[in-house]
């Protein structure tokens, strides 16, 4: 199948790690310029060399921008002002008891979860409507429809950002610019792995069987106490497999997706749709 990406720039946010990176290599392999963000420094410089290692010939760009500052937004789309594919994928997870939620931890993680994503998505959004070509793909996640109680803003945020997608595509009426949204599961990435060892130690248990647990034993109190895993698939998702969904979205395969929100959770959210 031809995914017609080659050739075309892309933006993947938050993407020196994670599902971001594995989204940037997977684009890159598929032959477009891929631009790679994060907060800059070294971080930025290693994934630009892995993809460049794992993706030889793989036309590649840093931009360094962070989005949690005021001039987030304006250093970015200064040093990069048109995109064909752009993947919002930074978040801010905000992660604290609700009954700890202060009105300024409302601000900040509804604000650094919405704001940004909104406006680089507006701006390369009018161009990409000139062009008559883009695509525009967020990247929530399943807390959006089952939120923890340590997660609650960032679970809202994610939500919101399904209504975001959903009114940007609105926008696109009659055009050859798609934007989705992908409701990603639990994911063995760098933050989630830490944050699951932080966990398991914290309890006393060894990592694997903390993971065995979570997903077969989930009314136990070490597993219950983070929520419990309904995960069909009874693993944590690989950073490329929620990548395929991300890029496909990319491509010129989605053409008739428009508005949508797809999932990739393993079988986690409970209903069918
Ligand atoms: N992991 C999961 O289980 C999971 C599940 C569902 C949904 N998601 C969603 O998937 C996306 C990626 O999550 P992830 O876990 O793969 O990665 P992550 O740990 O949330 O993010 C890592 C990336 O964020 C960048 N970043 C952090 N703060 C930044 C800032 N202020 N400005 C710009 N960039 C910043 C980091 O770059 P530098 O450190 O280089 O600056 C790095 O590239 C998020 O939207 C998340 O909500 C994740």
């Amino acid at each position: 199948m031809q995914t017609g990406i080659g050739g075309k720039i892309a933006l993947v946010t938050a993407s020196t790690q994670g599902i971001g990176f594995a989204t940037a290599q997977l684009l890159a392999e598929e032959g477009a310029t891929v631009w790679v963000h994060g907060r800059g420094g070294d971080n930025l410089q290693h994934a630009l060399e892995r993809i460049r290692q794992a993706v030889p010939g793989a036309q590649l760009h840093g931009v360094a921008a962070d989005l949690a500052a005021d001039d987030g937004v304006a250093r970015l789309l200064a040093q990069l002002p048109a995109v064909d594919i752009l993947v919002n994928c930074y978040a801010d997870t905000g992660a604290k008891m609700l009954a700890d939620v202060s009105a300024a931890d409302w601000d900040t993680v509804l604000h650094n979860n919405l704001a940004p994503a909104s406006a680089i998505s507006s701006h390369y959004l009018a161009g990409m409507l000139r062009r008559d070509w883009g695509r525009i793909v967020f990247v929530s996640s399943d807390l959006a429809l089952r939120p923890l109680p340590f997660m609650v803003p960032y679970s809202a945020a994610k939500m919101a950002q399904l209504t975001l997608a959903r009114g940007l595509a609105e926008m696109t009426a009659g055009s050859e610019v798609r934007v989705n949204a992908v409701l990603a599961g639990l994911t063995l990435t760098e933050r989630t792995e830490r944050i699951l060892r932080g966990t398991a130690e914290g309890h006393g248990i060894p990592f694997a069987k903390f993971m065995q647990d979570y997903f077969h034993d989930p009314a136990c109190s070490h597993v219950a106490a983070v929520g419990h895993a309904t995960s069909l698939i009874k693993r944590l998702l690989q950073p490329e497999e929620v990548a395929n969904l991300i890029v496909y979205l990319c491509s010129q395969l989605s053409s008739g997706t428009n508005g949508a929100t797809l999932r990739c959770d393993g079988g986690a959210t409970l209903t069918a749709i």
